[in-house]
């Protein structure tokens, strides 16, 4: 199965994604989450991407979509992969929809989770992410067994950069005029399917796999 997750920052991709992944034993390949590997690795690209994800700007198309066409050919994206916050521009889809053909297969389906603003901004400020594996808990929602830590590695737990109310705002508004036209782009091509992302996270989570048919 071939999937992509669409939805607003904060909507509950990077939640859903690593669930899905895991329950069809597909890679789960988050663009966001290769740029902060990088940074902590102290890349030339990660302190690339830094400048523009601490602003809440999207990483230029140029420095994002041959990262992804490598990745996509790799051996464990043979059986299929979800991609969690690429893509995010129709330049973006374009290419994606070239490594696709090249490689001979196409998307099955892209799933929009739909929140409206208002629930994205109370959901950031309790986000916390792992320093370790990156990792997603919420204060609230889905807390971790130990206040700080991560269940999966250990690692300390910390709030992203980016997920200050201000900047928060600002990657709502790239997220309006940039990525949102890809729910039409994907519609179009009859791919798109969508899902209540205001529901709690198990019920997000079935309505994925029923609308993929899982
Ligand atoms: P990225 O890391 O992709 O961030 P994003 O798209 O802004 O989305 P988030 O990761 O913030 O949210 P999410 O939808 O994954 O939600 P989550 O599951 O964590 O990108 C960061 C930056 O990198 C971008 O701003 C850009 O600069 C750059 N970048 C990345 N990809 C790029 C690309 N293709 N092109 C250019 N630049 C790119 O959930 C959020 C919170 O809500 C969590 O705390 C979670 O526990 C909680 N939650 C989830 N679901 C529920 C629920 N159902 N009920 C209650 N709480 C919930
Ligand atoms: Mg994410
Ligand atoms: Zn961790």
């Amino acid at each position: 199965m071939r999937l992509i997750m669409l939805g607003a920052p904060g909507a509950g991709k990077g939640t859903q994604a690593a669930r899905v992944a895991a329950q069809l034993s597909i890679p789960h390949i988050s663009t966001g989450d290769i740029f902060r590997a990088n940074l902590k690795n102290g890349t030339e690209l990660g302190l690339k991407a830094k400048e523009y994800m601490d602003a809440g700007k999207l990483v230029p198309d140029e420095l994002t979509c041959d990262l992804v066409a490598d990745r996509l050919q790799q051996s464990d994206c043979g059986g299929g992969f979800i991609l969690d916050g690429f893509p995010r521009t129709i330049p973006q889809a374009e290419a994606l929809d070239k490594v696709l053909e090249k490689l001979g297969v196409s998307i099955d389906y892209a799933v929009d989770i739909d929140v409206p603003d208002e629930a994205i901004v109370n959901r950031m400020s309790g986000r916390r992410a792992c320093v370790g594996c990156g990792a997603t808990y919420h204060i609230a929602f889905n807390p971790p067994k130990v206040e700080g830590v991560c269940d999966k590695c250990g690692a300390k737990l910390i709030l992203r950069d980016d997920d200050k109310p201000e900047t928060v705002q600002t990657r709502l508004s790239v997220y309006h005029d940039q990525t949102q036209p890809l729910i039409d782009f994907y519609k179009k091509k009859d791919k798109l399917v969508q899902v209540d992302g205001t529901m709690p996270m198990d019920d997000v989570f079935a309505a994925i796999l029923n609308v993929i048919g899982k």
